[in-house]
């Protein structure tokens, strides 16, 4: 029986300040941390057991999937005492998965993939490893693997800053996506107790093998590195689970939400658990709410996410911000980000009334929790 791992041993640096009070593993993609997305869809493909190789924050972690039995499935953890890089913590997962193949899994990327496609595609090729693939436009921040077409046999992984695009123009390059099916043969290649890089000194050797397979995935993937990717990716994965649901669904709204009927809803929207939104409203397009959260009159919401128990005080306009747990925002106030660039509070963020918060045009407004804000900033 095909097992996983899942790494996450990252610092989440480009999400702070979410990042400073939420693992990154557990960063809500609509309404649910982005790990247990990834723990359902490897369950779905019928992986019951699954290591997580959680380093940052693994108490919380730990907390909050305990033994797996909540969700269906074993979860087993690793203790990293340094970070051991993405191979060394999969090494150290060796008693786990040594039997058997096994997934492996970026803990930071947004997935819907077909995995029991890709698991009968590494059947049939045979080779010690299959990594999952995507074409994007700019592959500059990826690992971009070079196959043989007929094949699909990966003749050479660049990690991000080993690729140079040819003549310098930037053009559509399959890429690594940060998911694996892997033999245990793989274990040899990495030596223990040492801090190794699966991607730059792993898989060039057994590419060059000839043991390596490039699988293109459909359906939703998505980094979630930087805060913009995190919006865009929920927005994304909302719009795929409405598609996914019977009777043309155009809003995730949970039974027990209490929404005035004077307050609109544009799609796509999602609303948690026990929301209130009185009257007057306009909540969308592209708004994910969490649970328990408080919208009072006269509030307008677009392209943002907003975590579980956040108070939203009346006549206030929220674009494209990212508002974390229990924050509160008083009367009056304007956050808006732009296209790029976003307004982010992280947990906590109380913002006083009449306050205009706009993220300038380069970077990101970021403010930290347990601040109050009192003056306007732009
Ligand atoms: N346990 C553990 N220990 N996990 C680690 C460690 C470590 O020392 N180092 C990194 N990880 C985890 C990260 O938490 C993340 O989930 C994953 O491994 C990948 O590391 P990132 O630091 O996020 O790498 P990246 O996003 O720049 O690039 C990787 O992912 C891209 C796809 O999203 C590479 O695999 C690229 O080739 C790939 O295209
Ligand atoms: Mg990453």
């Amino acid at each position: 029986m095909t097992k996983a791992i899942i790494l996450s041993g990252g610092y989440g640096t480009r999400l702070r300040p979410l990042s400073c009070t939420i693992p990154k593993s557990l960063m809500p993609i609509v309404n649910k941390p982005v790990m247990e997305r990834q723990i359902l869809l490897l369950k779905s493909a019928g992986v019951k057991e699954i290591v997580l190789a959680v380093s940052v924050m693994d108490d919380i972690v730990k907390n909050y999937f305990k033994d797996g039995s909540q969700l269906g499935v074993r979860i087993h953890y690793t203790e990293e005492k340094h970070p051991l890089g993405t191979a060394g913590a999969v090494k150290i997962a060796e008693p786990y998965l040594e039997k058997e193949n096994f997934f492996m899994i970026n803990g930071d990327v947004i997935l819907n993939c077909d995995l029991k496609g890709m698991l009968k595609f590494h059947t049939a090729k045979k080779g010690i490893g299959t990594i999952a693939g995507k074409v994007v436009d700019d592959p500059s921040r990826y690992g971009v693997l070079i196959e043989n077409e007929d094949t699909h046999q990966i003749l050479e992984f660049l990690e991000k800053d080993e690729y140079s695009p040819p003549n310098g123009k930037i053009i559509p390059m399959p890429i690594n996506a940060g998911v694996y099916l892997l033999e245990p043969e793989i274990f040899s290649y990495i030596e223990p107790h040492k801090k190794v890089s699966i991607e730059r000194q792993v898989f060039p050797i057994v590419a060059k093998k000839e043991q390596l397979f490039y699988h293109q995935i459909s359906g939703v993937w998505k980094d979630i590195g930087k805060p913009y990717d995190l919006l865009e990716g929920n927005m994304i994965l909302m719009v795929d689970l409405m598609k996914n649901l019977e009777d043309n669904v155009k809003n995730l709204i949970d039974q027990s939400a209490d929404i005035h009927p004077s307050s609109k809803i544009y799609s796509p929207c999602t609303i948690g658990e026990k929301v209130v939104i009185h009257g007057d409203c306009n909540i969308g397009p592209n708004v994910i709410l969490g649970d328990n959260v408080f919208i009072d009159n006269n509030v307008e919401l677009r392209d943002c996410l907003i975590y579980n128990e956040s108070y939203i005080s009346s006549n206030v306009k929220i674009d494209k911000a990212i508002i974390a747990d229990n924050c509160h925002i008083q009367e009056n106030v304007t956050l808006r980000g732009n296209n790029e660039n976003l307004v982010i509070l992280a947990s906590y963020v109380e913002v006083l009334k009449n306050l205009e918060i706009l993220a300038p045009k380069t970077i990101s407004l970021t403010v930290c929790h347990h601040e109050v804000l009192k003056e306007s900033m732009k």
